[in-house]
């Protein structure tokens, strides 16, 4: 039955392959259907529902005996452009495993349950993995609920959590809700498996990150009038800072991305005086973040003040210094998960495939809620195939069969960590 669900969910049915968009942004009011449909479900499938106060869902189905109930989870969000697997596989494959539980009556040793972690993709409200780092209290439910949405708008997430009716009134704290253990099916976003023609990804960790907004503040200035060595042109530094990211993070062998820019005051014929730009910078090692940090620091100060690195400034008219700011919006320092977890996967994706080639150890290099679900309770993910490595992209696809496989894992693993 929920697998009739899964594949409405993640495909419309006579879908191309290719149209298999979604956009369902964070406390929106498409996150408060899917969140209705959530609730509705796992009360149906005689599970007992906690909604905390950053809005985190926790449906859990009893067991023979009291105590933390071991956990799937994942997040029901997407990108604003993104795709219709990423986030809600895990979370309706967690379902599944109610269902199957239920279906065959079978009563586990102790509870078990499914959780929908608010706001995951940190794309409306820009703290990645926000709710669950509210739970492991690691991050601070007041900046959480204060955290305005990107562009400008005056929502912020207590705001919406009121509107859609999913600000809960237990504390979002794994003291008030603890888990025996967490895991996580989600696909692979990236392209090892296919390649590798293999199944099932154990994932053992998860990459570093950390989040910046940088300001560039120059002066605006007619473009008809102004010579070149006269501007403080905000944008043509923000371009070659950006170039400056990418260089840096091949010698670093990291991996450093700019998602939002803006500009001001934007007018075709106004040198821009000020930008404003994130930077993602990530690598498997917190050491090499810290390190990439640090030379993009020093480098932008030398550039703003025309200094020229690696021949930017090159066969250029030198213009007016700019000041540079930092500001650090999020950081996630490298995860690594449970061994027993880990090795509960990988016997359970053994186990469902039948061929141990089929399966193999990895590292995520997106976040999920399972880093900080690491905090606080042994946890691991399940990896599956993501056509051509694409993800927040509208052709995120994943076989139906691939999702079956993955959610037959993760219900083989919830059981046998239960019986642990
Ligand atoms: C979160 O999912 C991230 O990897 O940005
Ligand atoms: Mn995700
Ligand atoms: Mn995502
Ligand atoms: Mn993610």
């Amino acid at each position: 039955m929920y697998r009739d669900v899964l594949i409405l969910y993640c495909r419309a049915p006579n879908a191309a392959p290719t149209e298999t968009g979604m956009s369902r942004l964070a406390l929106s009011d498409s996150d408060k259907q899917a969140r209705d449909w959530f609730v509705k479900t796992t009360k149906a499938l005689g599970c007992t529902v906690t909604i905390d106060n950053i809005g985190n869902i926790f449906a859990v189905r009893p067991g023979r005996r009291e105590g933390p109930a071991t956990f799937a989870g994942s997040h029901l969000d997407t990108q604003p452009s993104g795709g219709r697997y990423d986030g809600i596989l895990g979370i309706l494959a967690g379902i599944e495993m109610l269902s199957v539980l239920q279906e065959h009556q079978v009563e586990t040793e102790f509870p078990v349950g499914v959780v929908n972690w608010t706001n995951e993709e940190g794309a409306r409200f820009p703290i990645s993995m926000m709710s669950s780092g509210v739970w492991a209290e690691e991050i601070a439910l007041d900046r959480a609920h204060n955290t305005r949405e990107v562009g400008g708008g005056t929502a912020t997430v207590k705001s919406e959590l009121e509107r859609i009716g999913y600000l809960g009134s237990t504390p979002a704290s794994y003291r008030s809700v603890p888990l025996a253990a967490h895991f996580e099916l989600h696909i692979e976003q990236g392209p090892i498996l296919e390649s590798e023609k293999q199944k099932v990804g154990v994932v053992k960790g998860v990459q570093a990150y950390k989040w910046f907004t940088v300001n560039i503040d120059g002066r605006d200035a007619h473009t008809g009038t102004t010579p070149l060595q006269s501007r403080a042109d905000a944008m043509l530094l923000a371009a070659r800072l950006i170039t400056h990211t990418h260089r840096l993070a091949t010698a670093h062998n990291a991996l450093a991305s700019t998602g939002i820019l803006t500009l001001s005051p934007g007018s075709t014929n106004t040198i821009p005086g000020h930008v404003s730009f994130t930077l993602d910078i990530r690598a498997p090692a917190d050491a090499t973040v810290e390190a990439m940090e640090a030379d993009l620091k020093r480098d932008f100060a030398a550039l703003a003040a025309g200094k020229d690195i690696g021949g930017l400034l090159a066969n250029s008219t030198p213009g007016k210094p700019l000041s540079v700011e930092w500001r650090t919006d999020f950081v996630s320092p490298a995860t690594i998960f449970h061994p027993d977890c880990i090795g509960v996967v990988r016997a359970s994706a053994e186990a469902v495939t039948g061929d141990s080639s089929l399966v193999r150890d990895m590292s995520s290099g997106a976040g999920h809620d399972s880093v900080y679900a690491s905090r606080r309770c042994p946890t691991s993910m399940i990896f599956v195939p993501s056509k051509n490595g694409v993800s927040h992209n509208p052709e995120e696809y994943t076989s139906p069969e691939d999702c079956a496989l993955g959610a037959e894992v993760l219900l083989q693993s919830v059981l046998r960590y239960d019986r642990m």
